[in-house]
């Protein structure tokens, strides 16, 4: 029996992945520690609870005690690290945080596993273990009209989010050429499916729609995201936290890139189709200031994952759109309560500040 650590494994990311891994494996034990901000959510794990194969900690990352212990009690044979503030409008009203989760806590959880892992007295690392950083495309900047982001794209982040990702991510890589730490760095794309917090493009667009509200969309709506389901996200980092070559970066994505107009243009019909309501139209559309910084485009080559280790994705855009729709009309509840105190306020300074463009 294996032990992972998983950190924000009650995230949206995260939380796909816990109920991916013990679904697929029955020799890994999954320690989840997070610290369940406004994105944890423990009803994302409802299932996962019942587990004896997964544990679930209350914690910060940034907790040196804590994460000390953690590795004295379990003694991890392998880290992912998804704990983080990953929200970009977030990170432009408030970018302290966004340094100290996602730089500070990650260094952390390096320094805790550099204790547990180098053995002094033999001068080396122990054998079997790894630390596998659960990054983004966003580092590598953004695309015009042409080309992909590889593995060995520049790293030219923009927003205070993807600063505080290429922060942790240079600190990752200093600790493989400094300390030799085996280690990993995925670079994802953008994900969707369940559990996703709505105040992502298509949750929250999903949310507007079913209650005919205003869909807010930034600047022209002619923006590029390269969209993935989030099962194909985790099975890609299964893959590479057993079989990453050590020490490397592997991009993940699918090519599906979509202009965000198309994206709330789909969910519109697709909801209007479902709910049959003719109150769900293009009308609902509204064009307002556009995000500070706004990244225009993003695509990603993912050639090296799927030649090293195989990897392709398995849900089409078509079949992973409706899936998700379709889950959170059936999971009301979920949405409800995820929406209800804290997300209005949010919602309400977040737009309120974008006026409408006309
Ligand atoms: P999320 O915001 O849904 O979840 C983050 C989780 O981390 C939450 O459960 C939160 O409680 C926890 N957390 C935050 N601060 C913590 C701390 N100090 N200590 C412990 N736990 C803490 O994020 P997500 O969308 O699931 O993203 C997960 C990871 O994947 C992030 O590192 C993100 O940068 C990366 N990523 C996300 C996407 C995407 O499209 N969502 C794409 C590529 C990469
Ligand atoms: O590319 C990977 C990244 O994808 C992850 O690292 C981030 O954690 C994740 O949040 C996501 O970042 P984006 O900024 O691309 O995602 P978001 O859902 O916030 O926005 C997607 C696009 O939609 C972006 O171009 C902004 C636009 N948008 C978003 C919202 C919330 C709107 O037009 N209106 C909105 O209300």
């Amino acid at each position: 029996m294996k032990t992972y650590l998983i950190t924000g494994g009650a995230g949206f990311i995260g939380s796909n992945f816990i109920h991916y891994m013990l679904k697929k494996h029955d020799d890994i034990r999954l320690v989840n520690l997070d610290s369940l901000t406004y994105a944890g959510n423990l009803e994302n794990l409802k299932e996962a609870m019942e587990d004896s194969k997964h544990v679930f900690v209350k914690g910060d990352i940034c907790d040196k005690e804590l994460v000390s212990e953690l590795f004295r009690k379990y003694d991890f044979d392998c880290v992912i690290n998804f704990a983080a503030e990953s929200h970009v409008d977030r990170s432009i009203s408030n970018p302290e945080i966004f340094v100290r989760t996602n730089v500070m806590g990650t260094v952390n959880l390096l320094q805790r596993a550099k204790e547990a892992w180098y053995d002094d007295a033999a001068n080396e690392w122990k054998v079997g273990k790894k630390y596998v950083q659960v990054s983004t495309d966003e580092v590598y900047g953004a695309l015009g009209p042409e080309g992909y982001f590889t593995e060995s794209t520049p790293i030219q982040p923009h927003s205070p989010y993807s600063s505080s990702k290429a922060g942790a991510d240079h600190f990752v890589k200093a600790f493989y050429d400094t300390y030799g730490m085996p280690v990993n760095i995925t670079r994802c794309s953008n994900n969707y499916g369940r559990y996703q917090f709505p105040e992502k493009l298509i949750p929250l667009m999903i949310n507007n729609v079913k209650q005919h509200r205003q869909l807010p969309v930034y600047g022209d709506g002619m923006q590029i995201r390269d969209w993935l389901y989030v099962e194909d996200h985790c099975s890609a980092i299964d893959l590479v936290a057993k079989r990453g070559r050590i020490g490397e970066v592997y991009n993940i994505g699918g090519h599906n890139e979509k202009t965000n107009i198309y994206i709330v243009k789909t969910i519109i019909e697709r909801l209007r189709e479902r709910l049959a309501d003719d109150q769900i139209s293009e009308e609902l559309i509204v064009h307002v200031q556009d995000r500070l910084g706004h990244d225009r485009r993003y695509g990603i080559d993912s050639d090296k994952i799927r030649k090293e280790l195989g990897w392709y994705p398995q849900t089409s855009f078509e079949e992973g759109i409706v899936f998700t729709i379709d889950w959170y009309l059936e999971n009301e509840a979920w949405l409800e309560r995820v929406t209800s105190g804290d997300y209005r306020q949010y919602y309400e300074e977040m737009y309120a500040k974008k006026e409408s463009r006309g």
